[in-house]
């Protein structure tokens, strides 16, 4: 327990998405009181189920595209759909989400002087001719493709919380998040870990799109979190952006192979095209992470797979 004076209100926006639900088990954790805000688009009330009875937690079913008045000290603006399959169903919404969705967020710390994160992605830097990607380096984005309304739709929302910040002195916080996974991904979200696994336990060909030799870092989210809270915490003068990520490189086909052997399925490996503007290579450059927060991931690609392989278990026995 924390004592009064230290418990925070925190709003988490998108809090009962993967990512979401992990960070409010955590903040919950740490003694402070929980403002889970989700429409539940892509997020369910199953992944925060196991909060609901703390008298700390509130959930609060809502689109953060219409205005929010609370009382908060501090705001993780985690809202928006994640995976392409996802953010390409209503892609108009998903622009809202994240332009409109960050508007009013930023209007709200505004108000009652809250702190504010932002969610960003390791997609504002495109199809990217630098590798691996620091934080300088401004991109190479696609602005008219089927991924725009993402990764646009993010570079606009860092450019309001810098506006934001320049304009109004707002205290904020930009996490450029790589590829992160773990329990409580979406099973049918396409993203390739969570197909994988999916792929695997049932026994049905693993699809790999392309030959298999783009590359992928991969995050466990546990260390995300610890990412996050950690960059929240820090002094005024830290603003980011900050990559948050592993810097672990593998190629996808490797990964097919990991996952083939941790659950010992009988799947094949079967290759299909490539979607358009795929990036072909993503890993993170995180020596500013490691100087300004201290921080760096600790869990292997193995060891977090074995976790994400047991919970997608047990989901599909249920
Ligand atoms: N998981 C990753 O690898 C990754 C990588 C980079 C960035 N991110 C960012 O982190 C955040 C969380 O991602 P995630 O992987 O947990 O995805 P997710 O889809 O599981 O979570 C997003 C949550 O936002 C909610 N949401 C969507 N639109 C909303 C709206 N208009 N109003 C209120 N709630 C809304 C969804 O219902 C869901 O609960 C996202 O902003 C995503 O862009 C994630």
């Amino acid at each position: 327990m924390v004592s009064y004076r230290r418990t925070k209100r925190i709003l988490v926006t998108g809090g009962a998405g993967f990512l979401g639900s992990h960070l409010c088990e955590r903040l919950l954790g740490q003694g402070h009181e929980i403002l889970c805000v989700d429409n539940f688009f892509t997020g369910t009330r199953r992944n925060v189920e196991h909060l609901l009875d703390n008298t700390r937690f509130e959930l609060l079913r809502h689109d953060v595209t219409f205005p929010l008045y609370v009382e908060v000290d501090e705001i993780y603006n985690l809202a928006c759909p994640a995976s392409p399959v996802h953010y390409q169903f209503d892609p108009v919404q998903t622009t809202k989400t994240s332009v409109h969705g960050t508007i009013n967020v930023l209007g709200l710390a505004k108000r009652v002087k809250a702190k504010a994160l932002q969610a960003s992605t390791s997609e504002v830097y495109g199809d990217p001719e630098m590798h691996p990607q620091a934080e300088h380096y401004w991109g190479r984005v696609n602005p008219i493709g089927p991924r725009s309304c993402y990764d646009e739709g993010k570079r606009c929302a860092e450019t309001l919380f810098f506006d934001y910040h320049r304009q109004h002195g707002l205290p904020i916080k930009v996490a450029r998040i790589f590829n992160t996974y773990g329990p409580r991904m979406h099973p049918d979200d396409g993203r390739v870990v969570s197909n994988f696994v999916v792929q695997a336990l049932s026994n049905q060909d693993i699809t790999i799109y392309g030959d298999g030799r783009q590359t992928r870092s991969f995050c466990y989210v546990d260390d995300l979190i610890q990412g996050l809270i950690a960059l929240m915490e820090t002094d005024s003068t830290v603003t980011g952006p900050i990559n948050l990520g592993n810097p672990g490189e593998f190629t996808v086909r490797e990964l097919a192979e990991l996952v083939v052997e941790l659950t010992g399925s009988r799947s094949e490996i079967v290759h299909k095209p490539l979607p358009q503007d795929d990036p072909r290579q993503r890993k993170p450059d995180i020596e500013r992470a490691k100087r300004a927060l201290d921080w760096h991931p600790t869990i292997e690609l193995r060891e977090g797979l074995v976790r994400t392989i047991e919970y997608f278990r047990t989901q599909i026995a249920a």
